[in-house]
């Protein structure tokens, strides 16, 4: 079965969409995105995810590209084209392609819209759940504006790839006070010594992860509390557990940082019973 692509009003062969060479996203990294689950055949927090598209796009200056309902369309008829049940939609929205020039383009330009699909396999992050995954930590060399989720991923691309060098899956950043900031592509969380569930406030140092936000009315219905302060290195290398979460993986324990193994080095239960919870707690939209 072929993949298919939304690009622009058309739907295309994956392998034949494109955009212009003077797509704005392209040459400038002119653009926000969205990465958004579906599991067993429903959308994942569609609604916060396209709440926060709107953010993203105004935080920048791009009118959406069309209304919600319209969107919301495409968005499951491309997943329906590639018959996806797990997997996850993309979606880019640039400021349109034109004769390059650091400044907008005129008004009127078209916003270019894109929309894919995938299917992952349920196994392969089930069992990632049960092994616990590796983190490095590096210095955050970010832009100030991370809160805005745009395409110039640069710095989290260089981060990754040295976490995968080291052996690691995910890179955690680390700001100037030796504080952590959250992960090349994860927000991240510990259990601290009182059994606190903590993250970093969603200041404009992290992105506020749509999982974030769900998983504080998961550890609500679990009565475990949430405290947002910011967390060190070094409390997170001594923490009960570290834990990682995106919307393309829910939450994944870290049992290593930086060749240290974490607690005793397996998932903990918090973790666990969070991961358990999630899809009661999230909105489901059907496809
Ligand atoms: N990344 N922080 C960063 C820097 C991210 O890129 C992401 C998501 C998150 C978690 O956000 P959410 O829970 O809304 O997925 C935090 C996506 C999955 C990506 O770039 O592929």
């Amino acid at each position: 079965m072929p993949r298919i692509a939304y690009v622009n009003g058309r739907y295309v062969n994956h392998g034949e969409a494109g955009v212009h060479i003077e797509d704005r996203g392209y040459q400038f990294a002119d653009g926000v995105y969205e990465v958004c689950e579906v599991r067993h055949g429903v959308i994942v927090d569609l609604t916060r995810h396209l709440d926060r598209l709107d953010r993203s796009l105004s935080e920048i200056r791009i009118n959406p590209p069309m209304t919600r309902a319209a969107l919301t369309h495409v968005i499951r008829e491309v997943l329906r084209r590639n018959r996806v049940r797990n997997g996850l939609f993309y979606l880019q929205v640039t400021r349109g392609a034109a004769r390059r020039d650091h400044v907008f383009p005129a008004a009127g330009t078209p916003s270019t819209l894109v929309v894919t699909a995938k299917s992952t396999s349920p196994e392969v992050i089930a069992a990632k759940n049960v092994s616990g995954i590796k983190a490095i930590t590096l210095p955050d060399n970010r832009w100030e504006r991370v809160d805005i989720k745009t395409v110039g991923l640069l710095p989290n691309v260089l981060a990754r790839q040295q976490a995968k060098e080291a052996g690691a899956q995910e890179a955690i950043y680390i700001d100037r006070d030796g504080m952590v900031t959250e992960g090349a592509a994860t927000n991240v969380w510990i259990v601290d010594k009182e059994g606190n569930l903590v993250t970093r406030p969603a200041d404009p140092g992290i992105l506020r992860g749509i999982t974030r936000t769900t998983l504080m009315g998961v550890a609500d219905k679990l009565g475990v509390s949430i405290v947002e302060r910011r967390f060190s290195r070094e409390e997170m290398l001594e923490a009960r557990e570290v834990f990682i979460t995106a919307a393309t993986s829910i939450c994944f324990p870290v049992v290593e940082i930086d060749g240290r193994t974490i607690a005793n080095g397996h998932p903990g239960d918090v973790s666990r019973s969070i991961r358990q919870t999630f899809f009661d707690i999230a909105e489901k939209t059907a496809i």
